[in-house]
Formats: C-alpha cells, structure tokens, sequence
C-alpha cells in the first residue's frame, strides 16, 4: 500500500521501531499517530526491568503527540512482528482506549509488519461501544 498519509506514518513508525528498548519481549514495535494539522508523532516501544512498567509504543507516540499541542487523531499505524512472523501486532486494549481519547471512530488503523500493511481496521471496529470524553459530556 502506498499514498499520503499512510507512506509518512510508515517511514516514523518505522524510524521509531528502530529505535525501540525491547530487551525483555525481543519485540520491537514502532508506532505513529496523524494529527489534525498534518503534523506525524511516532514513538516506540519502551520496556523496563519491573515488567509492569514498560510503555507501549501507542502510548509514546500519543505522548508525543500530545506534548507538540495536538489532541486530534486522524489516523494511527503500528508496526511489530518478528520475521518470518505474520501475526498480527494489534494495539493492546489500553492502547485502544488511548487512541479512543483523540480519535472518531472511523479513524482508519494500519496494522503493520517490517514489510508493509497487514490489515486496515478502524478505532470502532477494534474498539466497539467504547467509552469516551462524550460520556462525560466532553
Ligand atoms: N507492544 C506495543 O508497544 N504495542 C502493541 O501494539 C503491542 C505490544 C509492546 C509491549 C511490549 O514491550 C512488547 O510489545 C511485547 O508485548
């Protein structure tokens, strides 16, 4: 798959999965996040010794995002798999409602492996009748 924003997403992602501290899993993931004035905020995956404290590459890329003043997702893509692996890295559950934060429900999610796209979704269909800043009359 080609075309803009998907070929910006990837090449961050991918820059950030490169990147990644992943000593304990062996399990690099890359990921990037289009915000609404066309800005890209990657982040990676970043582990820890305490297993429980280790950060998901979603929730860097998000932070990053957040940090450059941007609160609107338009489009998320994830990048992980080990070679010769072609399950797919989906974003945790925590890192649904992440995403779920600053994103509609059509915001198309690219699921990746190093070679290209694995699978297209969107936030709803990975994360259906999900709970957000509307509940709470946001
Ligand atoms: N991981 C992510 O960063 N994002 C995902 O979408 C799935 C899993 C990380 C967490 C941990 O560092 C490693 O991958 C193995 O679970």
């Amino acid at each position: 798959m080609s075309g803009d924003p998907y070929d910006r997403l990837f090449q961050a992602a991918e820059a950030a999965r490169a990147r990644a501290y992943a000593p304990y899993s062996a399990f690099p993931v890359g990921a990037a996040v289009l915000a609404a004035d066309g800005t890209v905020h990657a982040g990676c995956n970043v582990e820890n010794a305490a297993y429980p404290v280790g950060q998901c590459a979603e929730a860097n890329a998000i932070g990053a995002m957040v940090g450059a003043g941007q609160v609107r997702i338009e489009a998320v893509l994830v990048i992980g798999g080990r070679p010769g692996d072609d399950t797919l890295c989906t974003p945790c559950g925590a890192c649904r409602q992440r995403i779920r934060e600053f994103a509609p429900p059509e915001a198309p999610v690219y699921i990746c492996g190093p070679e290209g796209l694995r699978r297209q979704e969107t936030l709803a269909t990975l994360l259906p009748l999900s709970f957000g800043p509307e509940n709470l009359g946001g």
